[in-house]
């Protein structure tokens, strides 16, 4: 019941932002499997307690590997960690390399999401931020289509970077040489449904 009221919510929000749109987008934004997700797709800040399955994750690790990348350099390592004693002590030295900020942001920065994935980037390709960004949002949109929620976190990556508390637990996630984390990306099972944040159409433009 719960998840038709939101699917429903979903549909009308759609059809809103899409109201000077032909009717036949409409019927390909309800029935295509990958629009659906793409469209219904938010980021979750309040998870159940549970890691993904790891072989779920493994999928999911695929579809990210298998996204577009600048000459197919891969320029992108990428490490997982769903201990929650080593996520727990992570936060805590976050909150600790931040003595002066509200531990509600720096422990709180990775927004209860039970598994963490760390993705960093080659430092010698211009392009690898973009490499990261494009294998993130396939892992998050392929995690979406199997029920498991997501977020995208920027934050945790300054946390971790800008200090010395956090060094040993950069250490352990070994990173090679030339790469320097670049985003994180944080997966579970959603204890919430948010609302669709407002998109802005006015940003588009076709130029003919
Ligand atoms: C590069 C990047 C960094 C982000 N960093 C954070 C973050 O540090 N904390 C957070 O709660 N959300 C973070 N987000 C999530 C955005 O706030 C979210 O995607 C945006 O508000 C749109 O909402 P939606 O994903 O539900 O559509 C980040 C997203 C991206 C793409």
């Amino acid at each position: 019941m719960k998840k038709s009221i939101i699917t429903l919510g979903v549909l009308c929000c759609m059809l809103a932002s899409c109201q000077n749109k032909s009717q036949e987008t409409m019927c390909t934004l309800q029935e295509n499997p990958v629009v659906k997700t793409i469209m219904e797709r938010r980021s979750i800040r309040k998870y159940k307690p549970q890691p993904v399955e790891r072989e779920k994750m493994e999928l999911i690790l695929q579809c990210g590997i298998n996204a577009p990348n600048g000459q197919n350099k891969q320029s992108w390592e990428v490490r997982v960690v769903d201990n929650p004693e080593l996520l727990e002590a992570m936060k805590e030295a976050m909150a600790k390399g931040h003595p002066d900020m509200d531990p509600a942001m720096t422990k709180g920065c990775f927004r209860g999401a039970p598994t963490m994935v760390f993705i960093a980037r080659d430092k010698s390709y211009d392009f690898s931020a973009y490499d990261c960004g494009l294998l993130a949002e396939n892992m998050v949109l392929s995690a979406w289509s199997m029920g498991i929620g997501s977020i995208c976190l920027g934050s945790p990556v300054r946390f971790l970077t800008d200090n010395t508390e956090c060094l040993p637990y950069l250490e352990q996630l070994g990173f090679s040489e030339g790469y320097e984390l670049c985003l994180c990306v944080g997966f579970g099972y959603a204890d919430e449904a948010p609302a669709a944040k407002p998109r802005d159409w006015g940003k588009v433009q076709y130029i003919d």
